[in-house]
């Protein structure tokens, strides 16, 4: 037996395990895919197998080029700037993949902005410990201004600079809910001749409907048909709390994809987002390949807005992926490759890494939601680079 399909075996037989030794022989689908991710011995992020790029199960912007994290690496200086240049500027990446963003953020700002540089601390807080040794490799401490860090360890109020993540929301494991006879239910994961499949049963916590409520969803109105079914992220309550809780000033920048509430919970999107990403292909059923898929689900910004306002983070603003880094370079980026100096090959190469990341279909759709705490009025009245209004017909 292949070592991958062993481990994938051995996952089942602990998550049968640990719904034959819950109350009522059924767990949460947050908790099923809590241990097809994260299980520290055998969940996908703690397998060898996993690889963030093209040859992996996915890839994210990092993963392409450069490009992604250089420009975000310059909105990332302007904050310091409007901030009035604090000696210690601290860069908090929650769950940094296999450390590229970290490094090409830092790389570029050691030769760009010398000044800059001199003033950064970066934490990485990760939960897969393979990334962390992955991170730890890429990036070692006597060349990086870099450390780890869990949650616990970071004092209160302690961090003046910004947080950022890519595809961190969206690798949350999720509650899902499904109407039934004019009734809301949570999906449970049991076993059933062997095999694990869900039933239905009443919510597992009181927060699914405190989520509902501050989204403005209402299951119960008639526009949303008989087994409707969507997730709820209610780990994004936690992060939340966890950076107004650790941020003295500054910002939180979120890139990921997803969709406001209205969009999210449209009673059109009957089967919700769920998706499984398994040798670069994509399917909707998170009961296959147990452990050697990714199992993602959309972010629903309005949600991220509106805890995040419950914990005093105040929302800045809001734009799309294609935008931002249109607005921060990447047109120059594209006229300059046509300045002769680049072999043709290359050209292309370059060419089509610059478009990927700004597609509307794909990367450049992403959204890039910027929120912030005890930033002043003259904070707030800065023009971000990264924010400008664009045209977007002149971009797409
Ligand atoms: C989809 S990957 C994205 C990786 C990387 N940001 C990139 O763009 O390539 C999700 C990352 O978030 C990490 N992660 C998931 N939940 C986390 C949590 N609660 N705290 C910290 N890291 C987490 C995963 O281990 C992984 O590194």
């Amino acid at each position: 037996m292949l070592k991958g399909s062993n481990n994938s075996a051995l996952l089942f037989e602990k998550i049968v395990d640990r719904i034959y030794t819950s109350s009522h022989k059924q767990i949460t689908f947050a908790e099923y895919m809590e241990m097809c991710l994260y299980d520290q011995q055998y969940g996908y992020y703690n397998s060898r197998a996993i690889a963030i790029g093209k040859e992996g199960d996915f890839f994210t912007s990092s993963s392409i080029s450069e490009d992604f994290g250089e420009l975000l690496a310059i909105q990332i200086e302007q904050f310091w700037q409007i901030l009035d240049k604090p000696t210690q500027f601290t860069i908090v990446e929650m769950g940094a993949g296999e450390g590229q963003l970290a490094k090409i953020i830092l790389d570029y700002l050691a030769i760009n902005n010398k000044d800059f540089y001199s003033h950064i601390q970066y934490l990485i807080i990760e939960k897969s410990t393979i990334l962390k040794e992955k991170q730890q490799q890429l990036l070692p401490s006597e060349k990086y201004p870099l450390q780890w860090a869990k949650w616990d360890e970071i004092p209160s109020e302690s961090i003046v600079g910004c947080f950022i993540s890519n595809e961190l929301i969206d690798a949350f494991p999720v509650h899902r809910i499904i109407k039934k006879e004019g009734k809301l239910q949570e999906i449970y994961v049991t076993v059933n001749h062997g095999k694990v499949t869900e039933k239905y049963g009443a919510l597992s916590t009181q927060k699914i409907n405190e989520y509902l409520t501050i989204n403005n969803i209402d299951f119960n109105s008639p526009l949303y048909p008989d087994n409707y079914q969507t997730e709820i992220n209610l780990y994004a309550f936690d992060i939340l709390e966890k950076i107004a809780q650790t941020l003295k000033q500054g910002y939180v920048l979120t890139v990921d994809y997803g969709y406001d509430s209205e969009k999210y919970y449209h009673p059109q999107r009957y089967e919700g987002t769920l998706k499984c990403y398994y040798q670069h292909r994509h399917h909707n059923n998170p009961y296959v390949n147990i452990g050697l898929q990714d199992i993602t689900s959309h972010v629903n910004f309005t949600a991220l807005e509106k805890i995040g306002t419950s914990f005093d983070l105040e929302k800045i603003d809001f734009t799309q992926q294609a935008l931002f880094l249109m607005a921060l370079g990447l047109g120059d980026r594209l006229n300059n490759l046509s300045d002769g100096r680049i072999l043709l090959s290359k050209l292309w190469q370059r060419r089509n890494q610059l478009h990927e990341l700004i597609n509307p279909q794909g990367l450049g759709g992403f959204g890039i939601l910027l929120q912030g705490k005890n930033l002043n009025a003259i904070h707030r009245q800065t023009s971000l680079k990264g924010f400008v209004k664009l045209d977007e017909s002149t971009i797409f």
